[in-house]
């Protein structure tokens, strides 16, 4: 039988410690990521990790179904933002991703290993100690859901459908581009270069006024106004790129939303009394108080404007999540009485509208 010697047990174990921090002192661990790590060492971070992401991903709240509108912004942030990494449909991964440790995986082939809610937990927080990074802020589910609705449909996309998705019709601009043309295809990828493109989620900028439009790009870049599809592009221009972006957007054809669907006409007129008149018991102004024909240039046109965006920013604000111009605010007390239901009038109601004073 083995005997333990309590004592010699207990001083090993107290020594253990400082033997450990004059190992990593000495600098014997060898932290170089050429040789990778032991099998076992491997095994036990992969391990750990999905274990943690498990457990994390039981507190997410899952939204009914994945925001499939979103899906092209969501692709368009993939391409600068995540490809450099995991690669995507005709572009490899960089000879620096795949010396990585670990190496970034290629997404088409590993997310069918993960649960909806699991994608979130990664893509919202990152992986620590691996170069995953967090979603450029914290404030915005419902984009980290868009971008599992694209990783969703990552495995089924080829090369064609890929970049029709994250570049638009032009195809990719160059990645490091210094001249004003090559600003505006950028913005462009999600936009369109009329302005009007993007798919649902994005708002059309076309026609909109150049102070609001400028605001806005400060605000994003400033981090005022919270949205990781545009923190990349508007913290890559600087101050005077900015001013140029917004009166060249300001000064194209405005375009309005094309109605799609038919809606019903108790919604149109629901949205109609309350941006005429508001809600009184809900504390909810009249909108066209502020969105009228003769608006201060720091507030958005909104008539026109794409149903689905309107929504979004209205529980945005609603939520005291949405930040923007010098006046933001104003719109947070204004939307803080809304209903769900005032909401998708409001937003039928207004993407329905001609702007008179354009
Ligand atoms: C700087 C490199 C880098 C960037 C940029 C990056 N990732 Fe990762 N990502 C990694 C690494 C490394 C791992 C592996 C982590 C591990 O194995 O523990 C990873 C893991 C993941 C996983 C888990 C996949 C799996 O099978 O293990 C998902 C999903 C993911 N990344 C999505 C994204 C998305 C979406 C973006 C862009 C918003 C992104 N990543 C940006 C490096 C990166
Ligand atoms: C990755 C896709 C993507 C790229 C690239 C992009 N945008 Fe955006 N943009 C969006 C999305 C999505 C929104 C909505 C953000 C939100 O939900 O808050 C938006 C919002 C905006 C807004 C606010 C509009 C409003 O009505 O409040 C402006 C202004 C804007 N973008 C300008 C630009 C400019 C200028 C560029 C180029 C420098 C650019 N965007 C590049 C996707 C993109
Ligand atoms: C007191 C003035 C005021 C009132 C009243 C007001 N708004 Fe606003 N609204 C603003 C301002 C200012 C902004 C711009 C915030 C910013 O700087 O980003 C805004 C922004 C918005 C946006 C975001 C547009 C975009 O392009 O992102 C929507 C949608 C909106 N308002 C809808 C409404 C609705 C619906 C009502 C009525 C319930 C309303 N507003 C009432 C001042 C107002």
């Amino acid at each position: 039988m083995i005997r333990i010697n309590w004592k010699h047990a207990a001083v090993a174990l107290a020594v253990l410690p400082f033997a450990a921090l004059l190992f990593a002192w000495i600098g014997f661990f060898n932290v170089g990521a050429s040789t990778g790590h032991w099998k076992i060492t491997d095994w036990f971070l992969h391990f750990a990790m999905r274990s943690a992401v498990r457990t994390y991903a039981l507190a997410v709240n899952e939204p009914e179904r994945l925001p499939v509108e979103a899906i092209k912004p969501a692709a368009g942030h993939f391409a600068r933002g995540c490809a450099i990494c995991h690669g995507a449909p005709g572009e490899p991964r960089s000879p620096a991703a795949m010396n990585m440790l670990p190496r970034p995986p290629d997404l088409s082939y590993s997310v069918g290993e993960w649960q909806d809610a699991e994608l979130f937990r990664i893509v919202k927080h990152g992986v620590r100690f691996t170069g995953m990074p967090a979603w450029p802020t914290q404030n915005r589910d419902d984009e980290v859901w868009a971008m599992v609705a694209f990783l969703r449909a990552l495995p089924d996309l080829d090369v064609g459908s890929y970049r029709e998705l994250a570049y638009g019709n032009a195809g990719a601009p160059e990645l490091h581009t210094t001249s004003f043309g090559g600003a505006v295809a950028e913005c462009g990828r999600c936009h369109g270069a009329d302005g009007a493109g993007g798919g649902p989620a994005t708002p059309l900028i076309a026609g909109q006024s150049e102070a609001y439009l400028a605001a806005s790009m400060e605000a994003f870049a400033e981090g005022r106004r919270a949205s990781g599809f545009m923190a990349l592009p508007a913290a890559a221009v600087d101050a005077a790129e900015i001013d140029a972006l917004a009166a060249h957007f300001a000064a194209l054809p405005p375009q309005r939303h094309d109605a799609g669907q038919e809606v019903a006409q108790d919604r149109l007129e629901r949205g109609e009394r309350i941006a005429r008149a508001g809600v009184a018991a809900a504390g909810v102004p009249a909108c066209l108080g502020c969105h009228g024909a003769d608006r201060n240039p720091l507030y958005p046109r909104i008539r026109g404007q794409r149903p689905d965006y309107l929504a979004q920013q209205l529980r945005l604000f609603r939520a005291g999540q949405r930040g923007g111009g010098p006046f933001s605010h104003l719109m947070t007390n204004a939307a803080k009485g809304l209903t769900d239901e005032d909401i998708l009038d409001l937003a039928a109601y207004f993407a329905t509208q001609d702007d008179p004073g354009r």
